[in-house]
């Protein structure tokens, strides 16, 4: 797609309740273009009346012509000033409006990309490239409508004006015309690939300095600021030697752009300076091309030297994002797709194949499992064998390359996403909490959730004794990320979360794989508790928390190799009964 088609896509997708403002604001334009006309033939009058009162010798009527022209010029400028100001208002509005609309929207869209699409970006350089373009959405169109279509619209009034009164002045007004619109494109054609290259190397240094904040334990742990540091300014470098020449090429740009104004008056003074003398055209009308050579090159001065260079910086940013924004999706909800109302919670994996984006390798090759509603089933095996992209598979966080899931025997694809997983609750190893209190990162799953019920939530998750004790219970702030709570406390939260959601079908993976020995035990007869006529899926590598499910499956390279109860797998004697010697020691009692 063009960069115009971008930008004008973009426009038209947020400018609700800006069209009308827009519209008003080129009217107000069109006015002031008109009046700004009347400003030099007002003076060009006025001298013209000066010259003849004094050439026919009758110097006491210069008073009662000058004086209505005044009152004229005047009454003029101040229409004009107060057309201005209001103008100005109605286009910041519309401006700030547009770009709230954008926002809005790109944020919502943002929350729906898939993880798989999220894992190949980086935080930094998405924020910095949202940002960038939210920026030029309020200067592109702001542009476009405060400074070229005024400028068109001035030059066409300037012309017809100047055509009425003088078709040889107004010729060589335009003489530098063709070579000022040349210099114009030949700016945008030449600075569009630089632009768009400092754009990338701005990304890239976004990118560099939020992974060094988001990975700041590491960089510090192993010594390697200095060398981050290095890094950083050197990409700074780079971005700031671009920067530079971008703006030494605007700075010649406007210089040339300048030279051409003073030559265009230079031409009109010569020609106009020969017809005077020639007696073909008057002082007056000289005077009024050289006022209207004001309205017709200044503008044109700023729109190449000032909107142009900002216009090029404006699509190269909103090209970057819709670059970003649209990528395809990869996991797409069906546009008949109705939501899950009330779930029984039978889950069967059909033949499901699984390839990551960026591997060439399988990492699930036909997997058949059925777990039928209100039991439970575990999945063992050693890491990296697929059991994590597994349970992906059934709340939709990734979509099968090949095969199926059915949730209540039908095809999961079939029911809008967030009713689909408001039904299953997934703990992983991982937490993610949010900068706020405790009592608010338990609630995030249930907003309307009364304390009580948290509370209830965290001592089912052993977690309500750790809580109390905190300095301010449980609405201590728990930092970004979680960063003041230990693994296991913020684990603990999680399970916490999810005993508060309550959801029919649960998936634990690894969810308790940073307790200690004790807390687990704990733990582990609530969600014996929990589980009880739940359809749960859970993952351990501890067997002691396993060994009770209904059926296990031990995985191996992407592939189910055996399946069974507990007392089965072990008497079959193969990977499991090996895992289960070598773990029974520590853990069974
Ligand atoms: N987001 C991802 N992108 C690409 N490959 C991945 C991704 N997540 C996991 N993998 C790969 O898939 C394989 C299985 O991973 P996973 O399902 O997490 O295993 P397990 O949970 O059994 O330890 C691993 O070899 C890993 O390299
Ligand atoms: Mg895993």
């Amino acid at each position: 797609m063009s960069d115009w088609r971008r930008v004008k896509k973009l426009v038209t997708e947020n400018w609700q309740g800006t069209r009308l403002r827009y519209a008003v604001v080129v009217l107000i334009l069109v006015l002031g273009s008109a009046l700004a006309v009347l400003d030099p033939i007002l003076y060009g009058k006025m001298v013209d009346v000066i010259v003849d009162a004094l050439r026919d010798q009758h110097p006491e009527t210069i008073v009662n012509g000058v004086a209505v022209l005044l009152a004229l010029w005047i009454g003029v400028f101040v229409i004009n000033v107060t057309l201005n100001i209001v103008g100005r208002y109605i286009f910041w509005k519309a401006n700030n409006i547009l770009g709230l609309n954008f926002a809005c929207s790109a944020v919502r869209d943002m929350l729906s990309w898939s993880r798989q699409r999220f894992s190949r970006l980086s935080t930094g350089r998405t924020v910095k490239v949202f940002d960038q373009a939210w920026e030029a959405l309020f200067w592109v169109p702001g542009d476009i409508v405060e400074q070229v279509i005024p400028t068109v619209l001035t030059f066409t009034a300037v012309v017809i004006a100047g055509l009425i009164l003088d078709w040889r002045l107004t010729i060589a007004s335009l003489i530098m015309l063709p070579i000022a619109i040349w210099l114009g494109y030949y700016g945008w054609k030449k600075a569009r690939p630089k632009q768009e290259q400092l754009d990338h190397r701005w990304a890239a240094l976004s990118r560099h300095v939020g992974e060094s904040i988001g990975n700041i334990s590491v960089v510090q742990d192993y010594a390697q600021e200095d060398r981050r540091a290095r890094t950083f300014a050197s990409l700074m470098r780079q971005v700031v030697v671009r920067q530079l020449r971008m703006n030494v090429f605007w700075a010649l740009f406007h210089g040339t752009g300048s030279t051409l104004t003073l030559l265009g008056r230079a031409a009109v003074f010569i020609v106009g300076v020969y017809l005077v003398a020639n007696g073909s055209t008057t002082l007056g009308t000289l005077i009024t091309f050289l006022g209207m050579l004001n309205y017709l090159l200044s503008p044109i001065q700023h729109v190449i030297g000032n909107s142009l260079p900002r216009m090029s910086m404006g699509v190269s940013h909103l090209r970057l994002y819709t670059d970003l924004a649209d990528e395809i999706n990869d996991l797409k909800e069906r546009d008949d797709a109705v939501p899950l109302k009330k779930i029984v919670g039978d889950v069967e994996l059909k033949g499901v194949h699984f390839t990551y984006g960026d591997q060439s390798r399988a990492t699930l090759l036909g997997i058949d499992l059925t777990i039928p509603a209100g039991t439970s089933c575990a999945l063992v095996g050693p890491s990296g064998a697929g059991k994590s992209t597994l349970v992906k598979l059934i709340n939709r966080t990734i979509d099968p390359t090949r095969g199926c899931v059915h949730v209540d025997g039908k095809d999961h694809c079939l029911y809008t996403l967030t009713s689909l997983r408001r039904h299953i609750g997934v703990v992983t190893q991982d937490t993610y909490l949010f900068h706020d209190t405790i009592l608010n990162n338990v609630k995030f799953v249930k907003p309307n959730a009364t304390e009580r019920e948290v509370v209830h939530a965290c001592k089912m998750a052993q977690a309500h004794d750790y809580i109390r004790r905190l300095p301010n219970g449980y609405r201590s702030i728990v930092g970004e990320r979680g960063v003041k709570l230990s693994g296991g406390e913020r684990q603990r939260i999680a399970l916490a979360r999810i005993f508060l959601a309550d959801p029919p079908i649960l998936v634990l993976d690894e969810s308790t794989s940073a307790l200690d020995s004790e807390t687990e035990h704990r733990i582990q007869q609530t969600l014996k508790e929990v589980m009880k006529g739940r359809t749960s899926i859970l993952i351990a590598h501890r067997l002691s928390t396993v060994y009770l499910a209904d059926q296990i499956a031990v995985m191996e390279r992407g592939k189910i190799v055996d399946i069974g109860t507990h007392d089965e797998l072990i008497k079959k004697g193969g990977l499991y009964d090996r895992l289960w010697s070598l773990q029974s020691d520590g853990y069974i009692s």
